[in-house]
């Protein structure tokens, strides 16, 4: 096996022909799902050549796919799956809530026990709503950031990811809500500070991520978002925060460890326990529109936004899971992980490079061309998986709490393999 590029196709297609004779029964799962969901998938971003594999089960960081192959899961459901895939206090929590009555038809007091553990962990919020996305967090954040600004604008920038109605990854997206979308390159303050100069007076919001997550994990510069803050602050627009990924890397998010502090931040992901989850929420002065009884409120329903299930999943998480000393030894790894990475890479060949911030990163294929570049990384990624590790095609690593050190050892040794093979 080689990454070179002569023999890179021939290469790419012998892997993906052994990845068909192992997995027949993920084919099968796919042409039967096809008969009821578009080409078989209802989650645009799980979709991979030839066809995705079919997962039947999982426990702690291992899964199972449909042929009885298990692999140690590195990808955790995308930055979502923070916990495993079994565990038994949140299992205790949901059954706990189910047994005491689910769907109670008004307020109950989980959901307020967890927005105080929240709005006590992020710098940026005194009040806060939740959502039963991400998405839905940001379209909430910008919205608000519109009606109480008075401005239409939003800046946002070139490769982030804010939902599915919110995708920058080629510019503004087909499928987005029609907002009036300024795209600017990432990391990049002249530029945003030349948008500011020339429209500063009808932008009502910035939405960025202090990493794009989904845009490969580019890490945003101090500077570039200190930038940000400055010309919101002196355009009067909002600076809005997604953390959705980055939340994990302090119990006050990246905001925590910049020093740098938004007005409004938008979550998603871990702090549902593994049930559906989002939320936004601001100081006490961007939140107030969201009061009902405000003369002018902004109103924001959703049936499921304090699903009580999900609500003592998430409390049951940030009160006994995401705790400050688990979250920091849990980004140290990220960081010792991905510099392992990148010391195997370079001692291999240096055909990849990773980027990241604490405990989720971004394996990518170097090279002028990126055919070439994406070739090379799909090559790795069915090489890696016959071995038993498991990441998004895409390059995409996010470390759960129960991938330890005798994982991450396995994973660079068959790397290892697989870099020496295809020398
Ligand atoms: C940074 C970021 N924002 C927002 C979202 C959307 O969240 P959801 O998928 O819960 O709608 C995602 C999802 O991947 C994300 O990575």
């Amino acid at each position: 096996m080689t990454f070179h590029t002569d023999t890179l196709t021939a290469e790419l297609s012998r892997a993906e022909e052994d990845f068909r004779r192992r997995t027949p029964q993920s084919a099968d799962a796919l042409t039967r799902a096809s008969r009821v969901l578009p080409g078989g998938n209802t989650r645009s971003s799980l979709w991979t050549a030839p066809y995705p594999l079919s997962i039947t089960g999982g426990e702690g960081c291992r899964i199972t796919d449909a042929d009885g192959h298990t692999y140690f899961d590195f990808l955790g459901e995308f930055t979502a799956g923070i916990y495993g895939h079994t565990c038994p206090s949140l299992e205790q929590a949901v059954t706990a809530a189910h047994r005491a009555g689910f769907g109670l038809s008004s307020h109950t007091p989980y959901e307020v026990a967890l927005a105080e553990e929240l709005a006590a962990r992020f710098p940026s919020i005194d009040l806060l709503r939740f959502t039963n996305s991400g998405t839905e967090a940001n379209l909430m954040a910008l919205t608000a950031a519109r009606l109480v600004t008075g401005r239409k604008r939003i800046v946002v920038f070139a490769g982030g990811y804010h939902g599915g109605v919110l995708t920058f990854g080629n510019g503004n997206a087909p499928v987005n809500v029609p907002f009036d979308f300024a795209v600017l390159p990432y990391n990049d303050a002249e530029a945003a500070a030349r948008e500011f100069a020339a429209s500063g007076d009808r932008i009502a919001a910035v939405l960025v991520e202090p990493m794009q997550g989904a845009g490969g994990c580019v890490v945003g510069s101090a500077e570039f978002l200190q930038t940000l803050r400055d010309l919101c602050d002196d355009s009067g627009a909002w600076l809005i925060f997604d953390e959705v990924q980055t939340a994990r890397m302090a119990p006050g998010g990246a905001q925590e460890r910049l020093g740098i502090t938004p007005d409004m931040t938008t979550l998603g992901k871990i702090f549902g326990g593994g049930l559906a989850f989002g939320a936004f929420g601001g100081r006490q002065s961007v939140m107030a529109r969201f009061d009902p009884a405000h003369p002018d409120p902004i109103p924001h329903a959703g049936t499921f936004n304090n699903n009580r299930l999900t609500m003592a999943a998430g409390l049951e998480a940030v009160r006994n899971h995401l705790t400050p000393e688990a979250l920091a030894a849990l980004y140290e790894r990220g960081e010792a992980f991905r510099a392992a990475l990148n010391e195997r890479f370079a001692a291999n060949g240096g055909a990849f490079h990773v980027t990241g911030m604490g405990s989720i990163m971004n394996i990518h294929g170097k090279g002028e061309d990126a055919a070439l570049r994406l070739d090379r990384l799909r090559l790795l990624h069915f090489r890696m998986m016959e071995r038993g590790y498991y990441f998004a095609a895409r390059g995409l690593i996010a470390l759960s709490f129960p991938v330890g050190e005798t994982e991450m050892t396995g994973f660079l040794d068959a790397l290892d393999a697989v870099l020496i093979a295809g020398r």
